[in-house]
């Protein structure tokens, strides 16, 4: 699958959709597994709105977003899909388009349908980032986000939002408040325990909890289907991590 990717993404303004190119590779079955347990985790949330963010850099965020928005997407649900990392988004790439036109812009009075990049793929919508501005933690914060989210979102099924990384930024904490559920992406071989934990005492700290790890680039082990090169996602509760009831109770003994 590695190979599948590189070759599809030599084109530097470009960037492949596993999901389209290879629908199925175990990694998009890893996704789909995902939107199941999405689909029913959301069935009673106050709004359809999810938080795709992790740690650090380079986890998978946007990878995971949007080949998730494309899944849902394909099995006919309405999506919308924003890229919300002001700092650095770069989905507009997987869809062949450019930055320019997107959340910074409504939120600095453009009218949201102006900047709604309808039907990117079907069923998909996809507001990209808009001219990276240089104060994102406050352009996210202003009420107007809440108020296009709510102007937005009773037209999808639901709403995934990209964000930069947790750790570095407050975007995450911001944009988290917006969303019925707040998923933590994290890459085998590069996220470390104690960023995990981090992750999930700052957004305790902010009164939120994350509904989710997503395990990215986990490698299957030889044999099992007969090539250990795949990548796959695995998607866990926090009790279901080995140490999160540890990193629960550090939680609670520190607050
Ligand atoms: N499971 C995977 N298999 C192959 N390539 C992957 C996988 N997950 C991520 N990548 C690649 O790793 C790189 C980093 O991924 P991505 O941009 O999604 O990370 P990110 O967490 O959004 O990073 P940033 O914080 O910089 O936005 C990209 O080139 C992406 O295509
Ligand atoms: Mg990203």
């Amino acid at each position: 699958m590695q190979q599948t990717l590189v070759t599809n993404s030599r084109d530097p303004t470009r960037l492949p959709l596993l999901s389209r190119i290879a629908s199925m590779d175990v990694a998009v079955e890893g996704l789909r597994s995902f939107r199941t347990a999405l689909q029913f985790c959301m069935s009673h949330a106050e709004n359809k709105v999810v938080l795709i963010t992790g740690p650090t850099v380079g986890m998978g965020k946007s990878f995971v977003s949007a080949n998730l928005a494309a899944i849902l997407a394909s099995s006919g649900r309405k999506v919308l899909l924003i890229d919300g990392d002001l700092r650095d988004g770069q989905l507009h790439r997987y869809f062949h388009g450019q930055r320019a036109g997107g959340l910074s812009d409504i939120l600095t009075g453009t009218p949201a349908a102006n900047c709604l990049r309808t039907s990117v793929l079907e069923n998909l919508d996809f507001i990209s980032t808009g001219c990276l501005p240089p104060n994102p933690s406050e352009l996210l914060s202003k009420p107007l986000m809440k108020s296009v989210l709510a102007e937005l979102s009773p037209n999808y099924d639901m709403v995934i939002i990209d964000a930069a990384p947790l750790l570095a930024v407050a975007d995450s904490l911001i944009l988290g408040a917006y969303a019925s559920a707040i998923f933590l992406t994290t890459r085998s071989g590069l996220t470390r325990p104690g960023e995990i934990a981090e992750s999930i005492k700052r957004l305790a700290r902010a009164g939120m909890s994350a509904k989710g790890v997503l395990f990215n680039d986990m490698s299957l082990r030889a044999g099992r289907y007969g090539d250990r090169h795949h990548y796959v996602y695995g998607y866990g509760t926090l009790r279901q991590l080995g140490y999160a009831s540890d990193v629960q109770r550090t939680i609670t003994n520190e607050a």
